[in-house]
């Protein structure tokens, strides 16, 4: 962990507005402001508004939306803008999370357009990047991340790119209770910190790189301290206020 980190929950398709505003009821009291600290919370499209009334009086709270489309507008039943999201107080974005791309055929291009959308309308992309579990037994680990992130920032100027965050989700850890280890997972960071460096210069050692894929409190704090581990992106184990707090807290000596 070496710099401020990031704390960021992905819900997922749960917690409706009344079960997400009871969760941020629960949570706020366990989780005192950090300075040091960034937490934002990813609720899905429908408990955004909810989430955002119920942290009002806590600007250190970010919130950010799961996805958007590539279009600014128009005939697409069911989708979310970019516009919209910072419209309705959203500051980042997921783009390219691993069930969008696997479940939902989201192609590395489209990630693209929609890392551009994002950065069009003042919103942070979050760029989501990982192998499957085939691809890393048939060695091919570095290959497929590099291409998701190189293709992922593509549309991008190096300006916004510096301003984005990068999270690493083995598809296999996702989910599955299997955590990459702090090594497997310092592993691939630094992979992706050469390449932030090699494509924007220096500042690219600043991007911050999350770690994602069955973070829990138990493996938390062993994660953040890895190399180039800034922060983590957390699905199952954010669903559970008390979880997620320990999470936020991760690492923190007792008393600071
Ligand atoms: P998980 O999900 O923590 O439930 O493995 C992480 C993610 O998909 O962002």
């Amino acid at each position: 962990m070496h710099q401020r980190p990031v704390l960021a929950a992905n819900w997922k398709m749960n917690l409706g507005p009344s079960a997400a505003t009871a969760f941020v009821r629960a949570f706020l009291p366990l989780h005192a402001a950090r300075d040091e600290r960034t937490v934002i919370f990813f609720p899905p499209a429908i408990s955004f508004a909810a989430v955002h009334a119920a942290t009002r009086a806590r600007p250190d709270i970010r919130l950010g939306v799961q996805n958007v489309h590539t279009d600014e507008k128009g005939a697409f039943t069911g989708e979310t803008s970019a516009g919209m999201a910072a419209d309705a107080g959203a500051s980042y974005v997921l783009v390219g999370h691993s069930e969008r791309r696997h479940v939902f055929g989201e192609t590395e291009a489209e990630s693209a357009r929609k890392c551009a959308r994002v950065v069009e309308h003042g919103l942070i992309p979050v760029l989501c990047v990982g192998e499957t579990i085939e691809q890393r037994e048939r060695g091919e680990t570095e290959s497929v991340v590099l291409h998701q992130l190189r293709t992922g920032l593509s549309a991008l100027t190096h300006e916004a790119v510096r301003e984005a965050i990068i999270a690493y989700e083995p598809v296999w850890a996702i989910g599955t209770g299997r955590t990459a280890t702090p090594d497997d997972a310092a592993a691939v960071h630094r992979v992706i910190r050469a390449a932030l460096v090699r494509l924007v210069g220096e500042s690219g050692a600043t991007i911050p790189i999350l770690y994602g894929g069955s973070v829990t409190p138990a493996n938390a704090a062993a994660l953040l301290a890895a190399d180039q581990v800034d922060g983590v992106l957390v699905g199952g184990a954010s669903l559970d206020a008390a979880n997620w707090a320990a999470i936020c807290a991760a690492g923190i000596e007792p008393g600071n």
